[in-house]
C-alpha cells in the first residue's frame, strides 16, 4: 500500500470544519514530501449547505465512491439551519454503517502542555485507548412509537448485541492490547452486566471466551459507572478499554475532557477487515460561531490525519505527526482553546509542519 498513492476522500463539512481540515491536509502534504510518498484528496461537499440545497445528504453513488479510497477524513458535521439528528443520522452513521467500520478508536493521551482538569496529573499518567463497538447496540435505530402525541404513548428503542458484532470488536481490542505492548498489557472490558443481563451477558461470555486466545494480555472489567469514577481518579490504571456502542459514546467524551478537550480529540472508525475503507475525524464539533475567524483549534484534525497514516499504511509519517504536534502543544501554544491558543488555525497548522522535518 505504502507505495501507491494513498487515495483520501475528504468531507470538510460544516462550520469550521473545513478550516481545520485545511491544516490537517497542509500537514499531509508536508509530510508526504518528507516521507516520499503520493497522496490524492478528493474534496466532497456533504454536509448541512449541501443538504439544504439538494435535498440530499450522502449523494447518490457516494457510498461506491468511498469504497474505491483508502480512507475518508472528516472535518466536521452540524448546522444551524439543520435539525439535530438529520445530519449525524445521514451522514455520520450512515457511512459508519454502511461501510461496517465496527471500531471506534479513541486514542485518550494527553499531549505535553496541554491542561487536564485532574489536579496533579501529567501526560505520564493519561495515555490509554478506548475501542468502542461502532455498529450496534442503541444505535441501530430500531424501535417505534405506539400511541405517538397521546397521553398513552410508548416509545421503544432497542439495543441490539450480536455475537459477530460483539466478538470481532473483542478480539480487535486483544490484538490492539497485545500490539500496543504497554507495560499493563491489559484490556479492560466496560459494560453493566449487573443490570444488562441479556446483552451485556453475551459481551461477557464472548470476552472470556476469546480472552483464552490471548494468554499473554491481562484482563480486567469495570461496571459503566465505577469506569467514570476511576477514570477521573486512577486514570493512570487504565492501557486499553473495550466497551458498547452507547457507553463507549459516553466515556470516550469523559476520557477527551482529561485530555485536555474537543480541540485536541480525535478517533477513527475502522474497517480493519481487508479493503475496508476507514474514516477519521476530530472530535469537535463544527463550532458554527467560529466560522471563518481562524481561532479554531486545528490539532485535533492534525491528530485525525496522524491516525489515517497510521491505520493506511503510513506508520512513520503518522508518528512524525504525532511527534511534531506534541513538539507544539509542548513549546509553542498557550491554551488548546479556541481563540486563546497565542496562534490562529493556520498559524498552528505552521507550526505543526516546520516541527515535521
Ligand atoms: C461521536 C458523536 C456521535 C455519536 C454523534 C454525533 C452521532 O457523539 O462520534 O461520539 O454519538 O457517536
Ligand atoms: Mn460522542
Amino acid at each position: 500500500m505504502a507505495s501507491s498513492t494513498l487515495k483520501i476522500a475528504a468531507i470538510p463539512g460544516d462550520g469550521t470544519g473545513p478550516e481545520v481540515t485545511a491544516e490537517a491536509i497542509k500537514v499531509l502534504d508536508a509530510v508526504s514530501k518528507i516521507d516520499g510518498f503520493t497522496y490524492d484528496v478528493e474534496m466532497l461537499d456533504w454536509g448541512g449547505d449541501r443538504y439544504l440545497k439538494t435535498g440530499e445528504i450522502v449523494p447518490e453513488g457516494g457510498l461506491d465512491l468511498l469504497r474505491t479510497k483508502d480512507a475518508v477524513f472528516l472535518g466536521a458535521i452540524g448546522h444551524p439551519g439543520v435539525a439535530p439528528g438529520i445530519l449525524e443520522k445521514g451522514l455520520l452513521l450512515e457511512l459508519r454503517f454502511k461501510l461496517d467500520q465496527y471500531i471506534n478508536l479513541r486514542p485518550v493521551k494527553l499531549l505535553p502542555g496541554v491542561e487536564t482538569p485532574l489536579a496533579g496529573r501529567g501526560p505520564k499518567d493519561i495515555d490509554f485507548v478506548v475501542v468502542r463497538e461502532n455498529t450496534e447496540d442503541l444505535y441501530c435505530g430500531v424501535g417505534g412509537y405506539l400511541k405517538k402525541g397521546t397521553p398513552d404513548e410508548v416509545a421503544v428503542q432497542q439495543a441490539i448485541y450480536t455475537r459477530k458484532g460483539c466478538e470481532r470488536c473483542i478480539r480487535w481490542a486483544f490484538d490492539y492490547t497485545r500490539k500496543r505492548n504497554s507495560p499493563k498489557k491489559t484490556l479492560t472490558l466496560v459494560a453493566k452486566t449487573n443490570v444488562l443481563t441479556f446483552g451485556h451477558d453475551l459481551w461477557w461470555r464472548t470476552f472470556q471466551e476469546v480472552a483464552k486466545d490471548y494468554p499473554d494480555v491481562k484482563t480486567d472489567y469495570n461496571h459503566v459507572d465505577a469506569c467514570c469514577m476511576w477514570m477521573v481518579k486512577n486514570p493512570d490504571a487504565y492501557d486499553v478499554i473495550v466497551t458498547t456502542n452507547m457507553f463507549g459514546d459516553i466515556i470516550t467524551d469523559l476520557a477527551g475532557i482529561l485530555q485536555g478537550g474537543m480541540g485536541v480529540a480525535a478517533g477513527g472508525n475502522l474497517n480493519p477487515d481487508k479493503g475496508g475503507v476507514s474514516m477519521f475525524e476530530p472530535m469537535g464539533g463544527s463550532a458554527p460561531k467560529y466560522t471563518g475567524q481562524n481561532v479554531i483549534n486545528p490539532v485535533a484534525a492534525i491528530n485525525a490525519m496522524a491516525m489515517l497514516l497510521e491505520h493506511s499504511g503510513h506508520p512513520t509519517s503518522g508518528a512524525r505527526v504525532e511527534k511534531a504536534v506534541a513538539h507544539v502543544t509542548g513549546t509553542k501554544m498557550k491554551s488548546q482553546a479556541a481563540g486563546k491558543m497565542g496562534y490562529g488555525t493556520r498559524e498552528v497548522g505552521d507550526l505543526v509542519v516546520a516541527a515535521l522535518g
